[in-house]
């Protein structure tokens, strides 16, 4: 990665705001006022809080990964990349699961929503949930193949349908920037800065090792949100990858 600035790393930081209400995301906010990092909005908080929380984002200049997964058929699909487009979002993202023609759909979907001067949101696909064990993939899902098998698989499908990146482990961005090329964006959860609390994740990376693998954007959640003091936890973090 090239030499980047604080301001620039600040925007390749996408904070999981995993909350159950409004009122929670608005205090760690508050805390990181004046970082202009990226927030992602899941479905906890989309359900709860609803597009008005968003469209407030937006209005107060936050970058917004819009993270609900949309997974029906490509009308359905269609329909709701219309409406998270108007809504402004800045990502948001689809299974690749859905297949092809579900994924193509999201695309009609956001030209639709786009009103004239504004900018496209990008639109990425999930791979494998980095919570699907082998087995689970295996027996479960019915796949076959190794899990990197099926990241691989769907990236290419993503690709192929035209949206520009996918949600993936930061161990499989080496192997999809080969697969998808270098300008595939990638979004990598997984992430914990040396000696955090590793949680329910398992196979993660440090940030700077995640944008050594050359990510272009990591999700940090609990590291910075259950933070003693969130802002010292991502300004550390942007030490750690300057
Ligand atoms: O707290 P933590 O850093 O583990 O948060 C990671 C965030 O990334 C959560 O919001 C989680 O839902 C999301 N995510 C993930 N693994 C995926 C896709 C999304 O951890 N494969």
């Amino acid at each position: 990665m090239s030499v980047l600035t604080r301001t620039e790393i600040a925007g390749r930081i996408m904070v999981a705001l995993d909350y159950a209400n409004a009122e929670h995301a608005e205090g760690l906010l508050k805390q990181l006022e004046g970082i202009p990092c990226f927030v992602k909005v899941g479905m906890q908080l989309f359900y709860a809080a609803g597009p008005s929380f968003v469209a407030s984002l937006k209005e107060r200049g936050y970058k917004v990964f819009l993270d609900v997964k949309m997974h029906d058929i490509p009308n359905t699909v269609k329909g709701g990349a219309e409406s998270v487009t108007r809504l402004g979002v800045d990502v948001f993202n689809v299974h690749a699961a859905g297949g092809k023609h579900m994924m193509e759909a999201a695309l009609e979907g956001v030209d639709k929503g786009l009103a004239p001067g504004r900018t496209r949101p990008i639109v990425i696909g999930v791979t494998q949930l980095t919570s699907t064990s082998q087995a689970v993939l295996n027996e479960e899902i019915g796949l076959a193949g190794t899990t990197e098998q099926a990241v691989i698989r769907y990236a290419r499908l993503a690709h192929a349908a035209g949206l520009q990146g996918v949600v993936a482990s930061p161990l499989e961005v080496t192997a999809i920037k080969s697969a998808c090329g270098d300008a595939f964006v990638t979004v990598t959860p997984g992430i914990r800065p040396a000696g955090a609390d590793v949680g329910d994740q398992s196979r993660i990376m440090t940030p700077a090792e995640a944008f050594a693998q050359g990510t272009d954007y990591v999700v940090i959640g609990r590291p910075i949100t259950g933070a003693a003091d969130p802002r010292a936890a991502i300004e550390a973090i942007i030490d750690s990858i300057a």
